[in-house]
C-alpha cells in the first residue's frame, strides 16, 4: 500500500469551507459564552491541572511533528517518515487542543482584556492552521519520497511558523496571565 493509499484511505474528505466555518462558529460562540459559563473554585484547580496536561499533550505533539520536519528540511530524515510522524500525532494535537478549549473556559478566561483576545485569536490562528497542515501534508504524501516544488516546500515551511507562533504566543499569555 502506498502512502497516499495509507493517507486517504477510509477517510471521507469534509470540504474545506466546512471545517473552516464550523471551526469561526465555535471559535466565535466560545469567545460570546466565555463570560456566562458557570465556574465554581472547587473546579478551578482540576481545570488547571487539566489545561497544563493538555499543553503537554498538545503542544508535545507538535513540537514532535515540526521537529520531525526540520529534520527532513535537513536532509537527515526521509519524506515518508514525517508523512507517518504526522499522521499519528494528528489525535494527540487535535485533542490536545480540545482539551485545551474546554479546561481554559472553565478558568474564567477575561474576554474583555486584550491579552486575553490575543491568546484566543492565536488558538483560532493554530486551528485554522492545522486544518491547512493537513492539506499541505497530503500534498506531501503523493509525492512519495521525490522532491517536492519550491511552492509546497514554502507552504510546508509557512504551516510549521504559524503552528509554533500561535502555540508559543497562547503559551506565552497563559504564564503573563496567571501572574495576574
Ligand atoms: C493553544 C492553546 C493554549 C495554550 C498553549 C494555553 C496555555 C496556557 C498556559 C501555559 C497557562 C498558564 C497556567 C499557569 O501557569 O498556571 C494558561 C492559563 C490560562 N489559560 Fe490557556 N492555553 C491555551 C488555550 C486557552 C483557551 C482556548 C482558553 C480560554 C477558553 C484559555 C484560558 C486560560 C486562562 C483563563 C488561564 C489563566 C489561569 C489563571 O488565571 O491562573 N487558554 N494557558
Amino acid at each position: 500500500m502506498s502512502v497516499v493509499d495509507a493517507a486517504t484511505r477510509g477517510r471521507r474528505k469534509v470540504p474545506a469551507a466546512v471545517t473552516t466555518a464550523s471551526l469561526l462558529v465555535a471559535w466565535g460562540t466560545l469567545l460570546a459564552a466565555a463570560p456566562y459559563l458557570p465556574t465554581s473554585s472547587g473546579i478551578r484547580p482540576v481545570a488547571l491541572f487539566v489545561h497544563l496536561a493538555a499543553v503537554v499533550l498538545g503542544f508535545g505533539a507538535v513540537l514532535t511533528l515540526d521537529w520531525s520536519g526540520l529534520m527532513w528540511l535537513l536532509g537527515r530524515q526521509d519524506l515518508a517518515t514525517l508523512v507517518s510522524v504526522a499522521r499519528v500525532v494528528q489525535t494527540p494535537i487535535w485533542l490536545g487542543l480540545g482539551l485545551l478549549v474546554v479546561s481554559g473556559a472553565q478558568l474564567s478566561p477575561d474576554t474583555s482584556s486584550p491579552l486575553t483576545v490575543v491568546k484566543l485569536v492565536a488558538v483560532l490562528a493554530v486551528a485554522l492552521n492545522g486544518q491547512w497542515a493537513g492539506r499541505v501534508q497530503e500534498r506531501l504524501a503523493c509525492l512519495g519520497n521525490a522532491r517536492p516544488s519550491r511552492r509546497l516546500l514554502g507552504a510546508a515551511v509557512l504551516v510549521a511558523t504559524i503552528s509554533q507562533a500561535g502555540w508559543w504566543t497562547a503559551t506565552l499569555v497563559g504564564f503573563i496571565s496567571a501572574q495576574r
